[in-house]
């Protein structure tokens, strides 16, 4: 492994993995989520630093310490990606080779869901592959870092 970590950020609700709604976001919970993001990253040579939080504010903290720890930023906001401003704010200045992440197909689903103001902020948008988009976010962000490419 070498250079800093990747960091992957996870929001509200997504504790909940495995257990809600599975018909929508699969039947791997958090857990396996971060082993499989951990296994991926290793293979690309990168570590990963991986949090959940159901708290605006605990996410943001997180943002503004990957400015200084992380190479990249790999987040699926949950409900926050169609709310936040202080999110989109905090990954503005922070910076950094950045990804959005949904397990599901935010398009295919309510109208609400197709806002995001993590979007505008990011170098790219994955959705609707399940854990893979998460597992393909991890190479996006190898890419984007090797080609020293900013969000
Ligand atoms: C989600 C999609 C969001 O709209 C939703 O609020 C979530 C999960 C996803 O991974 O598909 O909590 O981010």
């Amino acid at each position: 492994m070498s250079g800093k970590a990747l960091y992957v950020l996870n929001g509200p609700n997504l504790n909940l993995l495995g257990q809600r709604e599975s018909a929508i976001y699969g039947e791997a919970t958090l857990q396996d989520l971060e082993t499989r993001c951990r296994a991926h990253a290793a293979t690309l040579g990168l570590e990963i630093v991986f949090h959940q939080s159901n708290s605006e504010g605990e996410l943001i903290g997180w943002v503004h310490e990957a400015r200084d720890k992380a190479s990249g930023i790999a987040i699926n906001a949950g409900a926050y990606t169609h709310t936040s401003v202080a999110l989109h704010d905090a990954l503005r200045a922070v910076n950094l080779p950045s990804v959005e992440v949904h397990l599901s197909n935010v398009y295919k689903r309510e109208a609400f869901r197709h806002t995001s103001f993590i979007a505008p902020v990011v170098n790219g948008v994955i959705c609707g592959f399940g854990v893979d988009s998460y597992v393909l976010a991890i190479s996006a962000l190898s890419a984007l870092i090797s080609a020293n490419k900013k969000g």
